[in-house]
């Protein structure tokens, strides 16, 4: 089975939600997203910094739900070849290659992963004009990275592996509950992805790239004044060495501000796994409140609906 890599990265990530409106105020608000596109509920969010038409999706719906995570690839050629590599080990497409509809247009199709998730690829989307983001303006320069809480997290792994040409950088384990998150790269960035043991299939955060510390803290503090609930951080996590704070969406969905996430030699690039017990794995700096059982949970997510449901649009 190939495991070539056909995906270049992370693109966007589409959610679901009940009430729209107040989770579009809260990600164009004071998230600081930028609404680029809006039509009878469903919006498209873009961050200023990066060249990616939208990172966030939302969709006006009866049930929370992650509609799906879309990575780039390089081609048209690498999309054609991935969904033939796809098709022959028996993974259901939901779409053929062909045209994108949503903004940026390009070549893509959808298929679900092991779990149900819905993921797109796609190549020739058009570049949105982006533009640098300026000392001490605290809203996301990018996208940074989404993880998925997997029921079966080995299962989840050596599929992505396998179908997706992910490649594991590091574990985290503890003594009592093993494995619990693998960090998985299609690039020198340390993670575009990473997979959470979780009791079910749901979203566990996304994440959201920072200019810098001044920005992220800026950015964290701003999102805390509004009265957001933040479950983690200031900190600096040990795998990635980025920093991350974390808080709730309107619909319980996490979302990470981050900065400085790890810049990998792959070549000679081994994975660690680390003692996640250990404080000082979890967040270098000790600025952190102490992962627990109860911080864990919050990032387990509702059960999502979504699974093996393709989403509408
Ligand atoms: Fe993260």
């Amino acid at each position: 089975m190939s495991t070539s890599r056909l995906l270049t990265h992370l693109r966007h990530v589409d959610l679901a939600v009940p009430d729209y409106d107040k989770q579009l105020d809260f990600y164009a608000g004071v998230w600081g997203l930028t609404k680029v596109a809006e039509d009878s509920g469903i919006s498209f969010l873009a961050a200023e910094g990066s060249p990616e038409q939208y990172v966030v999706r939302l969709r006006k719906a009866d049930e929370k739900r992650l509609d799906l995570v879309s990575y780039g690839a390089a081609t048209p050629a690498d999309v054609d070849t991935l969904a033939e590599q796809l098709l022959s080990t028996g993974v259901k497409l939901i779409s053929q290659p062909g045209t994108v509809s949503t903004p940026g247009g390009g070549y893509g199709f959808r298929f679900f992963d092991v779990d149900g998730r819905t993921i797109e690829v796609s190549a020739e989307v058009e570049v949105r004009r982006h533009r640098k983001i300026e000392e001490k303006e605290a809203i996301p320069v990018k996208l940074s990275h989404v993880v998925l809480n997997s029921p079966d997290l080995e299962r989840t792994r050596t599929w992505y592996e396998q179908h997706l040409g992910f490649r594991l950088s590091d574990t985290l384990s503890s003594p009592h509950m093993g494995d619990v998150m693998h960090f998985m790269r299609i690039s020198s960035q340390h993670h575009s992805m990473a997979l959470a043991k979780g009791p079910h299939t749901s979203l566990h955060h996304i994440s959201f790239e920072m200019r810098g510390i001044d920005e992220y803290m800026r950015g964290s503090g701003r999102v805390t004044r509004a009265g957001f609930t933040k479950i983690w951080g200031p900190g600096r996590h040990t795998a990635g060495d980025n920093t991350f704070t974390y808080f709730l969406d309107p619909h319980g969905n996490t979302v990470e501000y981050t900065t400085e996430l790890e810049e990998l030699d792959e070549d000679t690039w081994h994975p660690h796994v680390y003692d996640f017990s250990q404080p000082e794995v979890a967040d270098q700096w000790g600025t952190a409140n102490p992962m627990n059982e109860l911080v864990a949970k919050e990032s387990f997510n509702d059960p999502d609906r979504g699974s093996f449901v393709a989403p509408p649009v």
